[in-house]
């Protein structure tokens, strides 16, 4: 494996001290940052407003991962913003590969995220239209849920099919990813890992994003 890059979740960070949260991620390759919109999925979380303040504030990029519907509306804002990485759902765009597009036309990495049900082949022929996709390991909503290792195959389908392709596409993972479950993913072909309560839960989130990093290499 080459690169491997550990995103922590702030959405397991506290929100009262935001800044002192982010000083203690700085280890990170990305800083990951959940909008959630009460349609999409059952909760909500922050929009374009706090991100921004957020990106004045973190020294790690943003990789912002919306949960909402009709992200047309709203993607491009977070790539204004400057964000580094903005990603949207499948399930819940009408014309993905315009909506990369325009975000990278912006400067961001276009992104694409798949919930665990929704099959991946349909990607395949677009695969180069993005910078990288995300293939959920939970439910999206939540913090802290457990780990689905029934995704997996989806995602060595996934990476199999971006080598063979010679991609140089990101494949992310998200929820549920800990000490534990780190290493199926990153074997299953995954190189960029979304990790909320297994780093923020942690006495020293850097030490914890340092012991992902290296069971991820493995
Ligand atoms: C879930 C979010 C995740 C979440 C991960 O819908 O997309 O990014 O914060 O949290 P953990 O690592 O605790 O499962
Ligand atoms: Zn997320």
């Amino acid at each position: 494996m080459s690169a491997v890059r550990i995103n922590p979740s702030i959405l397991a960070a506290d929100f009262a001290n935001m800044q002192a949260e982010l000083a203690r991620i700085a280890g990170a390759d990305f800083v990951h940052v959940d909008i959630m919109d009460n349609h999409f999925v059952p909760n909500l979380t922050f929009g374009p407003q706090m991100v921004a303040r957020i990106q004045d504030t973190s020294p790690v990029p943003l990789d912002v991962h919306l949960m909402i519907d009709q992200p047309e509306r709203w993607a491009p804002e977070y790539a204004e913003l400057g964000a580094a990485s903005v990603t949207f759902h499948l399930e819940a765009a009408t014309d993905p590969v315009a909506l990369a597009r325009r975000l990278r036309a912006i400067g961001a990495r276009a992104g694409i995220a798949v919930k665990p049900a929704t099959p991946i082949e349909g990607l395949f022929d677009v695969l180069d239209e993005f910078d990288q996709i995300l293939v959920m390991t939970v439910e999206p909503g939540f913090g802290g849920q457990s780990f689905m290792p029934e995704t997996m195959p989806k995602l060595r389908l996934l990476s199999d099919e971006a080598r063979r392709r010679g991609s140089a596409v990101w494949l992310q993972v998200d929820g549920g990813i800990s000490e534990s479950t780190i290493a199926q993913a990153a074997e299953a072909g995954a190189d960029t890992f979304v990790a909320g309560s297994a780093v923020f839960g942690a006495a020293d989130p850097d030490t914890a994003i340092s012991a992902l990093r290296t069971t991820a290499a493995r």
